[in-house]
């Protein structure tokens, strides 16, 4: 099932299946087989809604609950912190053979931002909500509030110490996290959430809520998701250069590795994608330390950091 497995690069041909990442950085290796095994469960997870007749849009977004849940991720509870100490989340979900898509952007005070994204999508009049609008659409659509103290964890308040006092870096270990899938009809589908860098400044919103940054679904190319510098991922349209390479048809691992070279090139911005295609295509590529990946499907499973 895995045709190609280096430390930076992997692909393989599933079928129908499920990839998620839980973020390109470079994650202290005490704690690097922990990021592994929330991936193989959010994976599992995202295979189970397919197994059970769920779409890939439902499969995207049961993995990517699964990983905002787990405090060890940038995303959901745990989240990155903002310079004032408060948790802004970015998210967003696309389904490839509709187009159909939604996203939240440095919205407050809610503990899964990938199912206000599910809310945006199938609302369907706007694409995009952010602030205090993605907050007042969540609660009309019966999404109930949380104490923000409860998204905050220790590691989060120590990130967020050590780059006020000029000893961190605002990139989070090991990260934002993403799923993408594809169902046994071929299509395709892609979720991503962040709480973005640590200290970012109020109403920072980064690659993850923009189609064709950090996130994209597309039929006729493929589900991407996107990790990273979200201001280097924005400057090239990192998801958008990928789905347009493998339109072309180009190889996926390949389309991935050139991608984040261009990236690093134009920008200096590190970071990692994973990509499934409708033929039934996975591939995960980083040009940082460490990406945690798991990919589940009809034939099997793998993950890997
Ligand atoms: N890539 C996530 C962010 O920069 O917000």
């Amino acid at each position: 099932m895995l045709v190609v497995a280096m430390p930076d690069v992997c692909a393989g041909e599933m079928g129908p299946g499920v990839l998620v990442h839980g973020g390109a950085g470079d994650v202290d290796p005490a704690r690097r087989s922990d990021h592994v095994d929330g991936c193989r469960e959010a994976a599992r997870a995202g295979f189970a809604v397919l197994r059970s007749g769920g779409s890939a849009l439902d499969a995207a977004q049961a993995a990517a609950r699964v990983l905002e849940d787990l405090p060890m991720f940038n995303a959901g509870t745990g989240a990155a912190l903002t310079e004032e100490g408060t948790v802004e989340h970015d998210a967003a979900l696309m389904e490839g053979t509709t187009l159909r898509a939604g996203g939240v952007a440095a919205v407050r005070g809610f503990k899964n931002p990938v199912d206000l994204a599910r809310a945006v999508l199938e609302d369907g009049r706007h694409v995009l909500l952010v602030g205090d609008g993605a907050a007042r659409f969540a609660r009309a659509h019966s999404f109930e509030a949380v104490d923000e103290a409860s998204l905050v964890t220790a590691r989060a308040r120590e990130a967020l110490a050590k780059v006020l006092s000029g000893r961190g870096a605002t990139g989070w270990a090991g990260g934002t996290i993403g799923a993408v899938a594809r169902d046994g009809r071929g299509g395709v589908a892609a979720a991503t959430s962040t709480g973005g860098t640590v200290g970012k400044r109020l109403g920072r919103v980064g690659d993850s809520p923009i189609l064709g940054a950090g996130t994209l679904a597309d039929d006729r190319a493929c589900a991407v998701s996107a990790t990273g510098d979200g201001e280097g991922i924005l400057k090239v349209g990192l998801a958008r250069v990928v789905a347009l390479a493998l339109e072309r048809g180009e190889v996926a691992e390949s389309v991935l590795v050139s991608a984040l070279e261009r990236m690093r090139e134009r920008t200096g911005a590190t970071g990692g994608l994973i990509v499934f295609t409708p033929a039934g295509r996975f591939a995960a590529a980083r040009s940082t330390a460490t990406m945690s990946w798991a990919v589940a499907g009809e034939r099997g499973q793998d993950a890997g950091i």
